[in-house]
């Protein structure tokens, strides 16, 4: 280890640090209002806490044109060091100072991060980056599909850091590479193997994570990304309350440390696993777990895997020397329930048989119907958790939401399908058309724009009771078919489009507030006011979930085909 630990570029005594204290910092902060500022995005916010503790060392900013065409081409920096992806800040020409004044780095909420003396600006190209960085020009790749976003210039130059970004949440777990270093040397091995991982840790991680260790007869340092990841994965708060759980009651603690590491991860497999043993030889680890798919992006828009499933293991084996950390490969774990253990693919014994529960499975054979991951695939603090936090659907929101001329009948349903939800022992909240127009809505009138405006409000309230797991009844004619489909778009999946499908001839006999009256009456006074189905178009659904008639049918009867469906579906128990 020592050895190695001469001859790397990353790490040793060489750490970056861009973090400046007391009066220098009293001093940029004084100064920062007059410069001229960027707002810079969360990956470039991970990039730039990893650039200023060191984590990507010998990077000491965002790539200049020399290093970042080098790296493009050779994976290297201007001076030779192998360094595999580019790490760049673009911006916006029109926002920028000129060449050689400073300019203040602003996350999103304004709050100063960074002065940067403006070194260079210069253009870079979404295509050659992809294809030469990534491989692909495919927007399926989540690095390509975001680069489409970026700005056109890229920007570089020295940075002091006035404010490293400020969180809030495992605050414990959160440590700058110098910290994590200081603490495993604390733990006294010259060996220390890192875990990279965005996923949630089953029995196979846990698995490789000993076996790594013992192989290297040292310390283990487990470090979960929580930057940015693929999109879709778990949230970091659910993978944390599982790392932490998992490492209080089946680890070593002498010997192993939790951390969580601020990556902005891009998908990059085979080139990324370099980036990784870069950083966690910066936080002073020798020898670095590669199992199967590191780091992987998935399938192209053809359905190929955009990289081979060993890449990473290769490029690994090639650079390894010079990254200065030694390489733990995996092949892909398998169970062998009649074993009980697992193995490595190689190692399955001919005929053998063998279980294994995918990513995709987890989530649409288990979670989403409420069950237990069984205890030979995760230990049970990590099913629970994952249960927890994506509970069966019968615990889940949902929104009714009815559609229909006035007087069609919505009211009278949602009144008796309050009822027979609360009987249930659910938590049910009403937004009533008239009633949301005496608060919430209040002051919008019946343009077009205005019922937009008033379906919206009611759509987005609908989906922060639906998010926070509440029923809620929206009852509001909602005559146009595009304002539903956004209302629908801003619940997500637990939507249920009622329609109450009342001829207008009904309602307007029915009558019960006055107001086709009132409406004829106005059209024959030449002062039409929009009413639906008089003299404002109603525009019926083509694919509710439930189609009612109010006509022929009673609000009981309704009420009861409404739950039926909710049964039907999941969302109540039977
Ligand atoms: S990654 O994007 O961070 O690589 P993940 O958290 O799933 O994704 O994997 C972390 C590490 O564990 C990677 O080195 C990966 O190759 C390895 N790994 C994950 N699952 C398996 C498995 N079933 N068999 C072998 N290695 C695995």
């Amino acid at each position: 280890m020592s050895k190695a630990k001469l001859i790397s570029p990353y790490g040793g005594n060489k750490l970056v640090n861009l973090v400046v204290t007391g009066k220098e910092r009293d001093e940029l902060l004084g100064r920062a209002p007059q410069l001229p500022s960027i707002k810079i995005t969360m990956r470039n916010l991970c990039d730039l806490e990893l650039i200023a503790t060191g984590g990507f060392s010998p990077l000491d900013r965002f790539m200049g044109k020399a290093d970042y065409e080098r790296v493009l081409h050779e994976m290297r920096l201007s001076d030779g060091v192998l360094f595999p992806l580019p790490i760049t800040l673009t911006a916006d020409p029109k926002e920028l100072p000129t060449v050689g004044e400073d300019i203040v780095l602003r996350n999103a909420n304004n709050d100063v991060i960074a002065i940067m003396t403006l070194d260079e600006v210069y253009h870079w190209d979404l295509e050659t980056e992809a294809a030469l960085a990534y491989g692909s020009t495919d927007a399926k790749h989540p690095m390509v599909s975001e680069m489409a976003r970026w700005n056109k210039v890229c920007i570089s130059g020295p940075m002091k850091v006035v404010n490293l970004p400020k969180y809030y949440d495992f605050v414990e777990l959160r440590r700058t590479p110098a910290q994590v270093r200081e603490i495993l040397e604390g733990m006294g091995h010259d060996n220390v193997v890192a875990f990279q991982t965005r996923n949630p840790l089953h029995r196979i991680h846990e698995e490789l994570t000993k076996r790594a260790a013992a192989q290297v007869g040292g310390s283990l340092i487990i470090h979960p990304v929580v930057g940015m990841t693929k999109p879709g994965d778990v949230d970091h708060y659910t993978r944390v309350r599982i790392y932490k759980a998992l490492v209080e009651n089946y680890y070593d603690k002498k010997s192993t440390l939790l951390s969580l590491l601020p990556l902005a991860m891009r998908m990059a497999g085979p080139k990324e696993v370099m980036l990784h043993a870069i950083i966690r030889r910066n936080h002073g680890a020798n020898h670095f777990i590669v199992g199967r798919d590191h780091a992987g992006p998935g399938k192209d828009s053809t359905g190929k895997p955009f990289y081979g499933p060993y890449e990473a293991q290769e490029n690994m084996r090639k650079y390894e020397h010079e990254l200065g950390v030694k390489m733990i490969p995996f092949e892909e774990l398998v169970y062998l329930p009649d074993e009980q253990r697992y193995v490595e693919g190689k190692d399955v014994p001919q005929g053998a048989k063998t279980l294994n529960i995918s990513g995709t499975q987890v989530r649409d054979e288990y979670l989403a119907k409420g069950k237990l991951l069984p205890e030979w695939f995760t230990r049970p603090e990590t099913a629970e958790i994952l249960r927890e936090m994506y509970p069966p659907r019968h615990k889940q929101g949902f929104c009714i939401w009815f559609t229909g001329l006035s007087g069609s009948g919505k009211s009278a349903t949602t009144q008796v399908l309050t009822s027979l939800l609360l009987e249930r022992g659910r938590e049910v909240t009403i937004l009533d058309g008239d009633v949301v127009r005496t608060h919430l809505s209040k002051g919008l009138g019946f343009s077009k724009e205005d019922r937009d405006t008033n379906i919206l409000r009611i759509g987005f309230v609908a989906g922060e009771i639906v998010q926070a797991t509440g029923a809620v009844i929206c009852a509001a004619i909602s005559p146009y078919r595009a304002a539903r489909e956004e209302a629908r778009k801003m619940v997500g999946e637990n939507f249920v489009e009622v329609y109450m499908d009342t001829p207008v001839e009904v309602c307007e006999e029915r009558d019960v507030k006055g107001l086709y009256a009132k409406a004829r009456q106005a059209m024959l006074d030449g002062k039409p006011m929009g009413f639906t189905g008089v003299d404002d178009p109603y525009e019926p659904p083509i694919a509710p979930e439930i189609t009612l008639k109010g006509y022929g049918a009673t609000p009981e009867e309704n009420a009861h085909t409404i739950i039926a469906y909710l049964e039907e579906q999941g969302f109540l128990l039977k």
